[in-house]
């Protein structure tokens, strides 16, 4: 498939690339083993999160660099900034995406080339079975725009004001451990727990 994509995309020009795709296959918490069909589910995160961003990023970047520009934006997490019990797969997915992004931008800065990593908290999309927006959870027009304001800023972002300060905050309140230990204790993942249409589809799936 990727070198479909590379041989259609040959001689255009390109100057921004948004890696954006992304699956999170149990929104509701759910233990490693516990995901019904997991080797599917591992496979689809690892195909859908990582390795599209890294073919993408290697079709894409040379002609950046041949221009000495261009702009990488790399859709992360918030839960790429630290272990999420209870949903690792898509958390480590995603911590694998900040890092790439950190050490792509260190690699290219030089080269006229910007990586941005954006780490949101909570988006109203299909992936968050379009949750109700309020100060927390921003509507994705709402999100795109003012992450967009922050291109050339910064090169990791939480893409707006709410995210931030709810990043920060949890940052203060539930350091790593405290997080994880709250976690082991179920509080969290209950927490977390919604009314479930989207994993149901997976799990018929
Ligand atoms: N929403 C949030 O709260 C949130 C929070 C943190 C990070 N993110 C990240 O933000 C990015 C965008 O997510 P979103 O909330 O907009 O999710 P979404 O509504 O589910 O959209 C995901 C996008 O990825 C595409 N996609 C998913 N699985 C695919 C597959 N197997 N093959 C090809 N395309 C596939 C979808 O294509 P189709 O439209 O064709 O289905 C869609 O364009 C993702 O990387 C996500 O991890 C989202």
């Amino acid at each position: 498939m990727y070198q479909a994509i590379e041989d259609n995309l040959k001689g255009m020009e390109i100057g921004i690339l948004v890696n954006n795709v992304g699956m999170l296959v149990f929104f509701n918490p759910t233990r490693f083993l516990d995901m019904p069909n997991i080797d599917k589910a591992i496979m689809d995160t690892i195909s859908c999160n990582m390795l599209s961003l890294v073919q993408m990023t290697r079709i894409v970047l040379p002609q950046m660099v041949e221009r000495k520009k261009g702009l990488v934006i790399n859709l992360s997490s918030e839960a790429g900034s630290r272990p999420y019990p209870m949903g690792i797969l898509y958390s480590s997915s995603k911590g694998f995406v900040d890092f790439f992004s950190r050490g792509l931008h260190a690699e290219y800065k030089s080269l006229g080339i910007t990586v941005q990593c954006v780490m949101p908290l909570f988006v109203s999309t299909d992936m968050t079975q379009n949750m109700k927006t309020n100060i927390f959870v921003k509507s994705a027009n709402d999100y795109a725009r003012d992450a967009l304001n922050t291109v050339g800023y910064t090169n990791r972002t939480s893409g707006c004001l709410s995210h931030a300060l709810q990043s920060y905050a949890l940052d203060l309140l539930l350091p790593g451990p405290v997080f994880e230990f709250l976690f082991s204790l179920k509080i969290l993942a209950n927490f977390f727990k919604r009314p479930q249409k989207k994993d149901e589809k997976n799990k018929k799936k």
